[in-house]
């Protein structure tokens, strides 16, 4: 529907941004932090562009301090940032590292300090390394216990300042990049595997979940799905059911079982045909049911069109842009389901990414169709090349651009009806990106850091730094 008025963002709207610890602290061997499975696979030849690692990433652990001033003078409401798991329990359980809760405590403390509301992520893809090798990780039930003692740990150690949690993030992603494209730690393709590690994520997100409301009873918690919505390719009925077998395949997979405690039919009943689904408890179910989030947390950057695949069509191994070299990504599919084809109605970054604000909410009200559960935007930003001018200003007016079309579809979305908590852009400074290194930048704040040359990692605030300023302090008036 086209409004003619806009309702206004609410009072409370939290403004923010998010990071993941990996991508910004570096730090990765100090003050007695364990070893995580991305430690291990960076040095892995071949495996990140440049062989780029997070040994320093942009140092946040050394210089929260800075950002955060830097956050604080933006007007920013709210910061997502998450905990590595193996700062806490340097072998995944087992003993606590004083020194690794002591660092998000500073952290926690000097966001308070500024009013800044701390949205904490339990899990943002670093595993314990230790854990990956005695039990598999996520492979073994013996997950679930292990993340419910880490969850633990942390909400009794921040839950009375930390009032906004995120369970997992992206769950559809580390499970699929790490099992079905082997792009991602630990690099396997296995599909009876990755179903199999997927529901042991799916139990260890809704135990911790029931612990949290004996522990923070008056806090918030929920997992940030990466949800790209599903279009139809044209009106051919074929092409319509190959989009809604790829909503319900990509999306209610994860986001019916958050909400429900359940998975979709027909996915399941065609995994059974080709003896891919999990193996399950009867008491899993009793539990994925008690495990019910607050808030549905979504991190969008695009929508997906599909098509028809036949039988002997394409699979999940097309190739990944990871290069930022337009036009390199490739169709994947699962035959007889779907496939995906290029939206010609839509613009790309150029790694190939739709861009795409009107999906978003279209994928806001999908899922208050059909959740009814309020939504946190956890993620959503531009990734893109920024160039530093002669006169030291980074002029990125095509973030400002993607940024402002997805707030306006947010607030279209709010007039909708749509009960929104949050907005976090990907990301507040300049952050490592897990398969494309340092020249994929997203940040408000420029970060010198580099694959090569000079890195003195140096911040400097980049155009749109300005503008999010303003948009805050109007409360989105601006826009
Ligand atoms: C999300 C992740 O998938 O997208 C982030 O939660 C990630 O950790 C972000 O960095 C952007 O992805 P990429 O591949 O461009 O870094």
């Amino acid at each position: 529907m086209l409004h003619e008025n806009l309702k206004p963002f609410p009072d409370d709207f939290l403004w923010g941004a998010a990071s993941a610890a990996y991508q910004v602290e570096g730090a990765w061997d100090v003050d007695g932090k364990g070893i995580s499975n991305w430690d291990k696979y960076v040095r892995i030849p071949g495996k990140t562009f440049k062989g780029t690692n997070g040994d320093v990433a942009v140092d946040h652990y050394h210089r929260y301090k800075e950002d955060i001033a830097l956050m604080a003078e933006m007007g920013m409401k709210t910061y997502r940032f998450s905990v590595a798991w193996a700062r806490i329990f340097p072998n995944g359980r087992g003993e606590v590292n004083q020194s690794g809760l002591d660092f998000y405590n500073r952290l926690i403390n000097e966001l308070i300090q500024y009013n800044i509301e701390p949205i904490l992520t339990i899990y943002h893809w670093d595993l314990p390394q230790a854990l990956q090798d005695e039990y598999g990780g996520w492979e073994s039930r013996k997950i679930v216990e292990d993340f419910k003692n880490y969850s633990i740990t942390l909400f009794k150690a921040f839950g009375d300042r930390v009032k906004y949690w995120v369970s997992l993030n992206e769950q559809n992603i580390f499970t699929r990049l790490g099992y079905q494209t082997a792009l991602h730690p630990p690099g396997v393709k296995d599909d009876k595997l990755y179903y199999q590690v997927n529901h042991h994520a799916n139990l260890a997100n809704a135990t911790a979940i029931k612990a949290f409301r004996k522990y923070v009873p008056d806090g918030k918690i929920g997992p940030s799905f990466a949800y790209s919505p599903a279009y139809a390719a044209t009106c051919k009925p074929e092409d319509i059911l190959a989009s809604e077998n790829a909503e319900e395949f990509m999306n209610h997979w994860w986001m019916d079982v958050y909400a429900w405690g359940k998975y979709p039919k027909a996915t399941w009943d065609y995994l059974k045909r080709k003896g891919l689904t999990p193996q399950v408890e009867e008491s899993d179910f009793t539990l994925l049911k008690e495990g019910k989030p607050d808030f549905m947390g979504v991190n969008y950057y695009q929508t997906t069109t599909y098509e028809k695949n036949p039988l002997d069509g394409v699979t999940m191994d097309g190739n990944f842009n990871t290069t930022g070299k337009k036009g390199t990504m490739e169709d994947t599919g699962i035959p007889g389901l779907f496939k995906t084809v290029t939206n010609e109605n839509l613009e790309r970054t150029n790694w190939d990414w739709n861009i795409d604000p009107q999906g978003l909410r279209i994928g806001l009200r999908r899922i208050t169709n059909r959740y009814g559960l309020p939504i946190l935007i956890s993620e959503n930003g531009l990734g893109e090349y920024d160039k530093v001018e002669d006169d030291g200003t980074i002029n990125d007016d095509y973030r400002i651009e993607y940024i402002a079309t997805h707030l306006r579809a947010i607030q279209e979305a709010i007039t909708d009806g749509i009960d929104m908590i949050g907005y976090c852009v990907w990301s507040f400074t300049d952050l490592l990106s897990w398969l494309n290194g340092f020249q994929k930048r997203y940040g408000f704040v420029y970060v010198n850091q580099h694959e090569e040359g000079e890195h003195d990692l140096r911040r400097i605030k980049k155009k749109s730094f300005y503008w999010y300023k303003e948009v805050i302090e109007s409360n989105g008036e601006t826009l």
